[in-house]
């Protein structure tokens, strides 16, 4: 049995509030293990001695490529286009048909590696047309790693990330590049720039407000009340009669926010 947990309890302490400080992360005691095992592995990546070296320099603060190592191995990056199809289903029938024809922005609030942003895209292309879709549609995806901002820009995937897409998806918006891999076609890239930011850093620095926001999978790096001045600040970067969207596990019931919630992860802004 692996006895790490116990033996770098006072690490465990000080890289989880660094964590929690920095980013909002929030690495309860179940969670313990799979951060020191992390942290492990970016000590080894980095020819860090040991977990209290590694403490002591991020606290320095003046490493800015460790700190960012640390931020993306502390994260869940997990994802995979057309995830969720409830919540996409509602936006593709609800929302998408009443946008804006003269246009629409949305964000993807934890991109990862641009799955979710690439996905409403292809939606967007498929059901309001390519055309709409190129003149008048603006997707930002943003993540705090900048690991997968890279990925995202690439825009080349395995089978774990589009095997469960609809079967007639790859063929119309992927070129196949080779060693099972697929790139998403330039015209759909197109739509889609993608930029670090730190959810935790509120207010939001963006000039135009959103139509939609989908802010999935992430919430729950955050506790509560980091969670309702998230959302507060989505808020405040929506258009009046816009949308957030959150994973359907994921309520925000209790948290006293102005959206009003139309269904299981579909909020809105009132008019
Ligand atoms: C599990 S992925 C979710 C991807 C996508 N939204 C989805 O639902 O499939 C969570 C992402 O949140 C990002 N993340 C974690 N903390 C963050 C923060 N403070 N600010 C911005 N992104 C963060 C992680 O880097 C990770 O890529």
């Amino acid at each position: 049995m692996n006895q790490a947990p116990f033996v770098y309890e006072a690490e465990y302490q000080r890289i989880g509030n660094w964590l929690q400080d920095r980013c909002g992360m929030v690495f309860p005691e179940k969670k313990r293990e799979l951060l020191i095992n992390r942290m492990l592995s970016v000590c080894d990546r980095h020819k860090i001695p040991d977990l209290h070296t590694l403490a002591e320099r991020l606290v320095m603060g003046n490493d800015s490529d460790l700190l960012y190592a640390v931020i993306h191995a502390a994260s869940t990056n997990h994802t995979y286009f057309f995830r969720e199809p409830q919540v996409l289903n509602y936006f593709q029938d609800h929302i998408l048909p009443n946008l804006p024809a003269e246009g629409a922005r949305i964000w993807s609030a934890a991109a990862s590696s641009g799955d979710e942003a690439y996905t409403l895209a292809i939606i967007a292309a498929e059901k309001r047309g390519m055309k709409w879709a190129k003149n008048r549609l603006a997707i930002l995806g943003t993540d705090i790693s900048g690991v997968v901002i890279a990925e995202a820009e690439k825009a080349v995937y395995g089978a774990m990330h589009i095997d469960k897409m609809p079967a007639q998806i790859l063929p119309n918006y992927f070129d196949h590049v080779g060693d099972e891999h697929y790139q998403v076609k330039a015209e759909i890239r197109q739509l889609c720039t993608f930029r670090r930011l730190n959810l935790k850093n509120h207010p939001y620095p963006f000039q135009r407000n959103f139509h939609v926001v989908f802010c999935r999978n992430v919430l729950y790096y955050f506790d509560k009340p980091q969670q309702k001045q998230i959302i507060e600040a989505i808020y405040d970067v929506t258009e009046p009669g816009g949308w957030l969207l959150t994973s359907v596990t994921v309520s925000l019931r209790g948290l006293e926010s102005r959206w009003q919630m139309i269904d299981n992860g579909i909020y809105r802004k009132p008019f």
